[in-house]
């Protein structure tokens, strides 16, 4: 039997991570976080010097890649045997990841990565085409998204407490370019799957998002 899969996807700060990860807890499903999957490509990239003009070599390195994911009370992510957890949320490395995503071949490589997530009792998939390219066939479907304005302020304060120094016009910015990116690419762009549910989390709690995302497979 084919295990059912929940995908969720949306633009970056919609809080997708958040629910899905929480979903897939209170389901006991899997949970497939894609994005931690292009950043790891851009991590990869970073450590070998790889010019961003330079394709090849780009998806040499992503074919290369071994990527292990330790799923216990926080994520561990390793990249050829390195834990590489800490690099992952950095702004810069989101950004990195947003152009390797803009590339065809990269996306290629990386599709049965993501599709071996998929196991029994259940998968939820968090990213920006899990819904219309990587899992088509999926059950669930919802695109999660929150104004530019809203996504930028809780991206600050999520800086801010971590005592790290941070730029609210700046941040709406970057955000408002790597939504331009990631919407506009040729390949998979980010992109409503027909047959999702549409939630805007602008004025939202978590906790309502996750109930609605819940009352849709109960
Ligand atoms: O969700 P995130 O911020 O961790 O994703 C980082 C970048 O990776 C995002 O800007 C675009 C890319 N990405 C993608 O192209 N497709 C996905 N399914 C997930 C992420």
């Amino acid at each position: 039997m084919l295990a059912p899969v929940l995908t969720i996807d949306g633009p970056s700060g919609a809080g997708k991570g958040t629910v899905s990860r929480l979903v897939a807890k209170k389901l006991g499903w899997h949970y497939l976080d894609s994005g931690s999957i292009y950043r790891s490509v851009a991590i990869a990239v970073q450590n070998a010097s790889i010019d961003l003009a330079n394709i090849s070599d780009i998806v040499k390195v992503t074919q290369a890649m071994v990527l292990e994911f330790e799923c216990g009370d926080s994520l561990i992510v390793k990249l050829n045997g390195k834990d590489i957890t800490n690099q992952l949320g950095l702004e810069s490395t989101g950004n990195i990841a947003s152009q390797v995503a803009a590339i065809p071949e990269v996306r290629a490589v990386l599709l049965q990565k993501q599709q071996d997530f998929r196991q029994l009792p259940g998968l939820v998939a968090d990213g920006r085409d899990m819904g219309t390219v990587v899992f088509p066939d999926a059950g669930y479907k919802v695109f999660l998204t929150a104004s530019a304005e809203k996504r930028a302020e809780r991206r600050y304060k999520q800086l801010i407490e971590k005592e790290i120094d941070a730029n609210l016009a700046e941040i709406k910015s970057e955000i408002e370019t790597r939504d331009r990116r990631d919407m506009e690419r040729e390949t998979a762009p980010l992109a409503m799957a027909s047959g999702s549910l549409y939630i805007d989390s602008s004025e939202m709690t978590i906790d309502s998002v996750i109930e609605e995302v819940l009352n849709l497979i109960r």
